[in-house]
C-alpha cells in the first residue's frame, strides 16, 4: 500500500492568507497543515508516501519535510502539479510512483481525529476497487454527498449538491486499486474546469467494486477561513490523529 497526499491548488478560498504561499503550509494549531495528513499515513503504517504539490512555493515543501524522517520516515517522494486540475488529474500524476500498488489518497487539508488502520486494513483484504470514507455533517452541500440505502449502501454520489440528500460527505480520504488511473484517463472537466474525484469513486461504484465505511472520530477539511479555524480549535480541544 503506497501514500498520495495531495496538496497543489491555490487555496483561493483562503486569500489573502494563501497569496505567496501554498495552503498546506499554513498553521493549524501548532504545526503546518500538511503534518496532519502525512501523521494519518504513518500511524495506519503506510511508509512509500508521495506528495503532490502546486500553486505556490511548492518548494518549501522540501524544506520544511525533507526526507521526512521527523515522521519516522526513511524518505519522501514529492511531484509537482503544474496549474490546478483537479484532485484527479493531480492524482494522475502518481502513477509511475504507484506502479500497480494499492494507494491510500488523502487531501492535505482533511484532519482528522482518530486513524484510519481499520478501514486500511479492510482495503488490504479487499480483493479489487475502491473504498471510501463517509462522515455526518451539518453543512453537506459543500462537499461530496453520498445517497445511501436503509443497509448504508452507497446508491450514488453527487459533487456539492444544492439539494443534498443525505448529511453524508465522503471525506478526503480514498482507496484505490490501480484501475484508478484508467478510470482518470476517462474523466472530463466538470463545471468548475476539474477532473473530479467524485467521478472516479461514481465509476468504482458502477462497476460494482466501491465499498464504503463510516469514519469513526471528527473529521474537517481546513480549506475555508471558518473550517481552518475549527480545525485549529478542535486539534487544542482533543488532539488529532490519535493512534
Ligand atoms: C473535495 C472533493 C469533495 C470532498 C471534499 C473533502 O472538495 O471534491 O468531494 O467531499 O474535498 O474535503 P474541494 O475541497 O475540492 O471543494
Amino acid at each position: 500500500m503506497k501514500g498520495i497526499i495531495l496538496a497543489g491548488g491555490y487555496g483561493t478560498r483562503l486569500m489573502p492568507m494563501t497569496r505567496v504561499t501554498n495552503k498546506h503550509l499554513l498553521p493549524v494549531y501548532d504545526k503546518p497543515m500538511i503534518y496532519y495528513p502525512i501523521q494519518c499515513l504513518v500511524n495506519a503504517g503506510i511508509k512509500d508516501i508521495m506528495i503532490v504539490t502546486g500553486g505556490n512555493n511548492a518548494g518549501d515543501f522540501l524544506e520544511l519535510l525533507g526526507d521526512g524522517r521527523e515522521f519516522g520516515l526513511k524518505e519522501l517522494h514529492y511531484t509537482y502539479q503544474q496549474g490546478a486540475g483537479g484532485i484527479a488529474a493531480a492524482l494522475k500524476l502518481t502513477e509511475d510512483f504507484v506502479d500497480g500498488d494499492k494507494i491510500v489518497v488523502i487531501l492535505g487539508d482533511n484532519i482528522i481525529e482518530n486513524n484510519i488502520c481499520g478501514a486500511v486494513n479492510d482495503f488490504t483484504a479487499q480483493k479489487a476497487g475502491a473504498k471510501i470514507m463517509l462522515k455526518k455533517v451539518p453543512d453537506p452541500e459543500r462537499f461530496g454527498v453520498a445517497e445511501v440505502d436503509a443497509k448504508g449502501k452507497v446508491l450514488n454520489i453527487v459533487e456539492k449538491p444544492v439539494s443534498p440528500k443525505s448529511d453524508l460527505a465522503v471525506i478526503g480520504i480514498y482507496m484505490f486499486d490501480e484501475q484508478v488511473f484508467e478510470i482518470i484517463s476517462t474523466l472530463k472537466p466538470s463545471g468548475r474546469g476539474e477532473l473530479e474525484i467524485t467521478d472516479v469513486n461514481n465509476a468504482y461504484l458502477k462497476l460494482g467494486t466501491l465499498t464504503s465505511q463510516v469514519l469513526d472520530g471528527w473529521w474537517t477539511d481546513a480549506g475555508t477561513i471558518e473550517s481552518l479555524h475549527r480545525a485549529s480549535n478542535m486539534i487544542a480541544e482533543t488532539g488529532a490523529n490519535k493512534k
